[in-house]
C-alpha cells in the first residue's frame, strides 16, 4: 500500500509539472485528492489493513497526502505569479512620468463672500438665523409695515405663488419670524437666497442677501453706524470712506442708505460709480415702531436697528466683476479663479 502511495505521489508530481493553468492544477487535485481521488481512495483502505500495519500506513499516507497538498499549492502559486509577471511585462508603465493632479473643486465666490460677511458679524456677537424661501405675504410684506396697497410693493417685482404665498423678495421676513419666536435682546444675521422678477447686467431673478437685526433697550442710530462702519472697514479697505444718506424703507424710521467711496477710482469718479465717486452698498435704519407692535414687542421699551445688503453686489466690488450673470453661468474658467 505504501508503495502504491509513493507511486501515486510521483504520478501527481509528473502531472503537476505538466499543468500550466490553474484549471489544470485543480483537475489534477481532484484526480488525486478529490472525494473519489486515487490518494483519497487509498487512505480509505487503511481500516482494512491488519491491525499492526495500520498505524505505520496511516502515518505514512497522511504525510504523503499533506506533501501532495503542498505540491499542489506551490504549483498554483507559481502559475499565478508567472501570470502576473507576464501581465507586468505586457503593460508598459513609465514610472518616471509625473503624477496627474486630480481636479479640485472650490467654493463659489458667493459662498466665499457670504461666509466672509457672516464671520465679520459673528465676531461682533451676531448669530446666524435662516428662514424659508417660500414665504407668506404676511412675513414678507404685511408684518414689515408694507400693506397690500403700499407703493413699496412695486419695487419688489414679486414672484407670487398665490394671493398669500410668494418667493421671498428679501431676507427681512426672517426678522419678523425671529422676533415672533424670541424675546429681546436679539442680535441676528440672516443670509439667504431671495427672488425678484428681474434680469439684466446687474439683476438676476435669484440673488443673495444678508439681513441684520439688533434689538435691545436704548439702541441708538450711533450703534447702527458703529456696527456698519466696522463691518465695511473689515470687508473693504480699513480706510474706505463711508457715508449715510437719508432714505426710506417702510420697516425702518429713520432709514438710510450707506455708500462707500468707489473701490475703483477711490472717489474721484469713474464708470463704475457713474462719476459720483460713491457706491451704494446697503440699506438700514431704526426698526419702525409698527414692526415692533406687529411682533408683540413694546416700542416704548425696546429699540433696535436693521440692515440689509446684497451679497452679489459686494462680491462684484471685491473681485472686480462687472456682470452679475457670471455668478450663475457656471463657467469653469470663471469659477476656477476663486480658489
Ligand atoms: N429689505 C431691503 C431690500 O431688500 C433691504 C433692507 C433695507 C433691509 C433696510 C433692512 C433695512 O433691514 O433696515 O431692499
Amino acid at each position: 500500500m505504501l508503495q502504491t502511495g509513493e507511486q501515486l505521489y510521483h504520478a501527481l508530481l509528473v502531472e503537476l509539472a505538466q499543468a500550466n493553468t490553474e484549471q489544470q492544477v485543480y483537475q489534477c487535485k481532484s484526480k488525486f485528492l478529490g472525494r473519489n481521488g486515487s490518494i483519497t481512495r487509498l487512505v480509505k483502505q487503511i481500516p482494512t489493513l491488519p491491525l499492526h500495519e495500520r498505524a505505520v500506513a496511516g502515518r505514512e499516507l497522511n504525510r504523503l497526502k499533506s506533501d501532495a497538498e503542498q505540491a499542489i499549492e506551490k504549483r498554483l502559486r507559481d502559475i499565478i505569479e508567472c501570470k502576473k509577471q507576464q501581465q507586468l511585462q505586457q503593460s508598459v508603465v513609465d514610472v518616471t512620468l509625473p503624477g496627474r493632479t486630480p481636479p479640485l473643486g472650490a467654493l463659489h465666490p458667493i459662498t466665499l463672500t457670504t461666509r466672509n460677511i457672516v464671520s465679520i458679524f459673528a465676531a461682533m456677537g451676531f448669530s446666524v438665523v435662516e428662514g424659508p424661501e417660500i414665504e407668506l405675504d404676511f412675513f414678507n410684506f404685511e408684518a414689515l409695515n408694507i400693506p397690500k396697497d403700499h407703493p413699496a410693493r412695486d419695487m419688489h417685482d414679486t414672484f407670487y405663488i398665490d394671493d398669500e404665498i410668494l418667493l421671498r423678495t428679501h431676507t427681512s421676513p426672517v426678522q419678523i419670524r425671529t422676533m415672533q419666536d424670541s424675546k429681546p435682546p436679539l442680535r441676528i444675521i440672516c443670509p439667504g437666497k431671495v427672488y425678484r422678477c428681474d434680469s439684466d447686467i446687474s439683476h438676476t431673478p435669484m440673488f443673495h442677501q444678508v439681513e441684520g437685526l439688533l434689538v435691545d433697550c436704548s439702541v441708538s442710530l450711533s450703534d447702527l453706524k458703529g456696527v456698519l462702519i466696522q463691518f465695511l472697514h473689515n470687508i473693504f479697505d480699513a480706510h474706505t470712506a463711508v457715508r449715510f444718506r437719508p432714505s426710506f424703507f417702510p420697516f425702518t424710521e429713520p432709514s438710510a442708505e450707506v455708500d462707500i467711496a468707489c473701490v475703483m477710482c477711490k472717489g474721484t469718479g469713474c464708470r463704475v460709480c457713474s462719476g459720483t465717486g460713491w457706491l451704494e452698498i446697503l440699506g438700514c435704519g431704526m426698526v419702525h415702531p409698527a414692526v415692533f407692535r406687529n411682533v408683540g414687542y413694546d416700542p416704548e421699551t425696546v429699540s433696535g436697528f436693521a440692515f440689509g445688503l446684497g451679497v452679489e453686489r459686494i462680491a462684484m466690488l471685491l473681485y472686480g466683476i462687472n456682470d452679475i450673470r457670471l455668478f450663475f453661468e457656471n463657467d469653469i474658467r470663471f469659477l476656477s479663479q476663486f480658489i
